[in-house]
Parts: C-alpha cells; structure tokens; sequence
C-alpha cells in the first residue's frame, strides 16, 4: 500500500464516522493520523457537539478547527467516541497506541456508548502481534521492566499524565491472556490491547469505499 492510497482510505473511514455524528452528541475524540481527517471532517459539518480530546495534540487540532472541546472533568460519558487504531484482528481485538495516547484512549472507549474504530486497511491483520504499547509508572520503571520481560522503552516523552511509554515486544497468542497478565502486573498504567466488547464497530477504508466490519 502506497503513502497516498493509506490517506485516502484514512479519509474515506474517518468521512463515514463523522456521517455518524448528530447534533447534540457527546463525542470523545481519539489520536492521530486518521482522527485528523475526523476532526477536518466534523468541522466541515459545523454540528453543535461536545467533544472530549484523548491528546494534546486533537486538542490542539479541534480548537484550531473551531470544535467545541471541553475537559474530562466535565463530562462522565459520551454518545461516540471515534478512533484509529494500530491492528485489528477478524474478532475485533485492537492493538492501539502507535501515538502513546492508549491509557487515555481506554478510558474515553470505555465511556462511551458507542465506540467506533477508523482504520485503513493496511491495519487489518489476521492475528495480533507486537508490539504492544505499555503506559509505565516511573517509580519502579527497572524492576516493572524485568517483571515484564521483552519491554522496551519508547523514547518519547511521558504522557501528558506523566506515564513512559514502552513496548511490549514478546509473543502475544491469546490477547486476553496477555491483557490480562499485563493489567495484573504492577507498574502497568495501562497497555494498548483493547478487547472486542469496547468495540462498536470497525470502518475500514479500502480502495475508493468505507467498508462497515461488525463482530461475527
Ligand atoms: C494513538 C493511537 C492511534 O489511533 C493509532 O496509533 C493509529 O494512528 P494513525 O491513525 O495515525 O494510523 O492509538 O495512540
């Protein structure tokens, strides 16, 4: 897949998911390169909605584009959240992360109640693989490492709530059972698996179409 071909099935997925917003929603907004074409997308429709930023930078970008964003405090739950996302597995388990924003992506997710992921198809893999993204405590970082095994620092800066990003580099298998032993590892502030449940629906920009995937 081509750079340019990989944007334009970006755009095409994040021009179907802004088609779902109404008027009067409560948005939670996610991070990245195909969030951008979200954001350009919903200020083109001039919707009176609320919108929850995952990052500083959609932040930056929804203010920018004259997008009515308010702060977390103010908001305990949200009618969409729209998403990219790293991998995408035929059962709808999620890799996300690439952009460091997961802990905070999770909780928007969760929040809402409908959580719609936007992806290219390049992001359509048969089985989940690593890495995958960790958000660590400082404190502790050398031991929670070697419990962790097969991590490895990022080398971006901390979070915007101080968190070091790090990936996971081991063999994955199960997603669950990986979620599941990385959730229980202290130290662990949250890591990029997200499970089917959290996920509404997956569209998919393929060629010159979005394609609507929902879980068998
Ligand atoms: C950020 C994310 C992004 O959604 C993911 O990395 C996909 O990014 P892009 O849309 O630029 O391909 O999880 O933390």
């Amino acid at each position: 897949v081509t750079p340019s071909i990989e944007s334009d099935e970006k755009r095409l997925a994040a021009e179907a998911a802004a088609d779902l917003v109404e008027p009067g929603m409560t948005l939670g907004l996610g991070t990245g390169s195909t969030v951008a074409f979200l954001l350009d997308a919903l200020a083109r429709r001039h919707l009176d909605v609320r919108c929850v930023s995952t990052s500083p930078a959609t932040e930056a970008s929804a203010r920018r584009l004259g997008l009515r964003t308010e702060d977390f405090d103010a908001v305990d739950a949200f009618d969409l959240a729209i998403d990219g996302a790293d991998q995408v597995a035929p059962d709808h388990w999620l890799v996300k992360g690439g952009g460091a924003a997961h802990t905070r992506e999770k909780i928007v997710a969760a929040s809402a109640t409908r959580f719609v992921v936007i992806v290219d198809s390049s992001k359509l893999v048969e089985a989940i693989g690593p890495p995958i993204p960790l958000e660590l405590l400082a404190y502790g970082l050398p031991a929670t490492l070697r419990r962790l095994g097969h991590a490895t620092l990022r080398g971006v800066p901390a979070s915007p709530d101080g968190g070091v990003i790090a990936d996971y580099g081991g063999p994955v298998g199960d997603p669950a059972a990986l979620a599941a032993r990385l959730s229980a590892t202290p130290g662990v502030v949250d890591h990029g698996l997200f499970p089917p449940e959290l996920v509404s629906m997956v569209l998919v920009g393929r060629g010159t179409v979005a394609e609507e995937h929902h879980r068998g």
